[in-house]
């Protein structure tokens, strides 16, 4: 039976040193403030913002939102962007994905300052990963990497295996797990022999988008599993990318959905707009 890795306690932590952060930053006289700005009323996505919102409430961080209407223009949103970059009381911005269609979201991205890109998804912050020299991660993966710290376990050396090649998850995932000395193989739906190569990760990180695609024959007795996924099963109930119940029997730690990687997630945009309010003011740790 594997260990649970509790994404809440976890974020929970790293909550609390971001409130710690913030209140020292108060004594200096600056309030990190983060702006979110959401296009459409997806239900999922509203409820993202919301949640946002009221963590940034929490830790003491100043939030905005900016709703648009399904129908506006890209030069509506484009023109958003450029005052929330020249706005003084707000260090990041955050444009909530996905965009309704007919919206070009790659040239949204890359019109935010990348100083105020806490998602770290602007070709200036991707490129700084790749190299190693960075100030934000995105937050998804880096969330990752703190939930594998949090269970003692050591990348180093280790064989990393993940599953989905995207640029929020996939491709950053793989990137920062090589930064921590793993060795990394990337599988996607092309892969071929993909379950006969996830058996061999000593790290398997689950980020496909689909209910339950790990099946304990493509896990490895005492693997550390992580599970990015957020879906629906056939009952309509929220689970992850991997077969839970039959995986746990076989692997050493697991991520549960939810309370898993989702709670880290937002955990770890609230330290990237800290770090973007620090940047701002000059201040360097
Ligand atoms: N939609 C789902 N996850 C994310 C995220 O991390 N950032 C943004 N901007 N949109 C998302």
């Amino acid at each position: 039976m594997a260990a649970i890795i509790n994404g809440k306690d976890v974020a929970a932590k790293i909550r609390e040193e971001v409130a710690a952060d913030v209140k020292k930053l108060e004594q200096q006289g600056i309030t990190p403030g983060l702006a979110v700005v959401i296009v459409g009323d997806d239900p999922a996505s509203k409820t993202y913002v919301k949640n946002k919102k009221l963590a940034c409430e929490a830790v003491g961080i100043y939030s905005e939102e900016y709703a648009l209407p399904a129908n506006a223009t890209q030069e509506e949103l484009l023109t958003l962007v450029h005052q929330l970059n020249k706005k003084q009381d707000i260090d990041g911005i955050l444009v909530q994905s996905p965009l309704p269609d007919g919206f070009n979201e790659q040239l949204v991205i890359e019109n935010i300052n990348p100083q105020k890109d806490v998602d770290a998804f602007h070709p200036v912050n991707v490129g700084r990963i790749m190299i190693g020299d960075y100030s934000f991660l995105p937050c998804t993966p880096a969330g990752v990497i703190e939930l594998i710290h949090a269970a003692g376990v050591e990348i180093q050396g280790k064989r990393c295996v993940v599953i989905g090649r995207s640029n929020i998850v996939g491709k950053p995932m793989a990137m920062l797990l090589l930064h921590e000395h793993g060795t990394v193989t990337v599988c996607h739906s092309r892969t071929e022999h993909l379950a006969q190569i996830c058996s061999q990760a000593d790290i398997l990180v689950a980020a496909v988008g689909k209910a339950k695609f790990v099946k304990e024959d493509m896990v490895k007795e005492g693997a550390v599993v992580i599970d990015v996924g957020m879906n629906r099963d056939e009952n309509g109930k929220l689970c992850g990318d991997v077969d839970f119940n039959s995986v746990e029997k076989k692997v050493s730690f697991i991520t549960p959905v939810p309370g898993g990687v989702g709670p880290m997630t937002i955990a770890m945009l609230l330290k990237n707009t800290v770090t973007a309010a620090k940047h701002q003011a000059g201040i360097v740790d």
